[in-house]
């Protein structure tokens, strides 16, 4: 009795610790003592300040695990990052479709047998060997895969391009970029909205019964691929709450999300007529140096630290611009008028019009984004990496 009992034990120690280092980072961060205050420089001028914001925002830190990440696809292995989510969800025996059976089949290799799966039928993606396993992807998947990656680089002139590279026959008269604050809770701007000529939403947010407040309309249905990569857990990657036509634009978050972006595709055309369209690297590129350059500036305004301390205070390579802001930087580039519904905090107000959720991921850092958007509005010259091309920001409004 004693040694199994032992042996359990230390399974259950083995959990607990594994347990322990998957903590989310953010957690990690709160219990983290705080960082020794470096010998204090002299503070810069606003102009030096400024240029240190400016060089610190162009530095991108996912861009080597991405670049790795990408070559193990090519390569047919599962990225790491990709390969512990999926562990994870192994755990929970309902979500185990994280990968299509499309994309995923085994080498003819012994499959253990000892019990040591939660499930150990017959379906090879339930067996958690991602050492063996080897990925297929087809050709044009590795295409455009390849091409969404070489595109990853500095050039702001894709804002003006991207009429052509969204396949619009034309600049948009006039776009509602609708968020989903609870503050459109607090209007009825629905006929307003719809009254645009086009409207875009974000993160798949209901608006059946709210139809008064967010108008009916849909025309671009704006989310990320984490979003996704839920979406195609279900029955016919079923992601659709605008109906069947209305395309989707989504950045991609993880190499390792193409996978769900080539699956829901296939389904898509097959089941529903939404295209799926990854959003062009170049695109990413600048919204990330702009989001980073004015969380930098916060982070010195608030904390008083050296800007290179930022980096240790958000965990960087997780830091991203919200799918909100990739949706205001496309009416940017595609609209001539803007108006912008549903941003925005305010303390009588829910932080989802549409659901309970209380708290706001770490991930993003919204006041900068908000900075972001005075500028853009109010003074849009200012803006950084924005001027370093011939583009006339269009009037853009904020409805509060
Ligand atoms: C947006 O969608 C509506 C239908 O929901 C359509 O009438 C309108 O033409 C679309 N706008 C654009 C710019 O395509
Ligand atoms: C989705 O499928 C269509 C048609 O099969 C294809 O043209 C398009 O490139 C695919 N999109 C992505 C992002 O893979
Ligand atoms: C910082 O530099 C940017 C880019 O040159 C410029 O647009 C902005 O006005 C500058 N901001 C300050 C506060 O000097």
């Amino acid at each position: 009795m004693k040694r199994p009992l032992r042996r359990s034990f230390a399974a259950l120690l083995f959990v607990v610790l594994v347990g322990a280092t998957s903590l989310p980072a953010a957690l990690r961060r709160v219990a983290a003592p705080a960082p020794a205050r470096e010998p204090s420089s002299p503070p810069l001028d606003p102009a030096s300040l400024n240029a240190t914001l400016l060089r610190l925002a162009a530095v991108d830190p996912s861009e080597a695990p991405l670049r790795r990440d990408v070559d193990d696809l090519l390569e047919g292995r599962l990225p790491a990052s990709a390969a512990r989510d999926r562990a994870r969800a192994w755990r929970s025996s309902r979500d185990r479709l994280l990968v299509h059976p499309l994309h995923l089949r085994h080498h003819q290799l012994p499959l253990h047998r000892r019990g040591h799966y939660p499930d150990h039928d017959h379906d090879p993606l339930l067996h958690p060997l991602p050492l063996l396993e080897q990925l297929h992807l087809d050709p044009s998947l590795r295409r455009d895969l390849r091409s969404w990656h070489r595109l990853r680089r500095y050039d702001p002139s894709v804002l003006r391009n991207l009429p052509s590279l969204l396949s619009l026959p034309g600049r948009i008269p006039s776009c509602a970029v609708v968020g989903n604050s609870g503050i459109l809770l607090r209007a009825s701007h629905g006929a307003l909205i719809d009254s645009h000529a086009a409207v875009f939403r974000l993160n798949n947010a209901r608006i059946s019964g709210y139809a008064a407040h967010v108008g009916v309309k849909t025309n671009i249905s704006f989310i990320n691929s984490n979003i996704l990569h839920l979406c195609a857990r279900r029955p016919g990657c079923f992601c659709h709450p605008y109906g069947d036509g209305v395309p989707i634009l989504m950045y991609i978050c993880q190499a390792a999300h193409f996978l769900d972006v080539a699956a829901c595709n296939a389904s898509s055309t097959s089941r529903h007529h939404s295209p799926i369209s990854v959003t062009d690297a170049r695109l990413d590129i600048l919204c990330a140096r702009i989001v980073k350059y004015y969380s930098l500036r916060r982070f010195v305004a608030e904390t008083g630290r050296a800007a290179e301390d930022w980096n240790r205070a958000r965990d960087a390579a997780m830091f991203h611009y919200s799918s909100g802001m990739q949706a205001i930087m496309v009416a940017v580039g595609v609209c001539d008028k803007v108006s912008v519904f549903g941003f925005g905090k305010a303390a009588d107000a829910k932080h989802h019009y549409h659901s309970n959720q209380k708290t706001e991921l770490d991930l993003h850092d919204y006041e900068a984004e908000y900075a972001f958007y005075r500028d853009l509005a109010e003074r849009p010259q200012v803006v950084p990496f924005l001027k370093d091309v011939e583009f006339a920001v269009p009037p853009v409004v904020f409805y509060h």
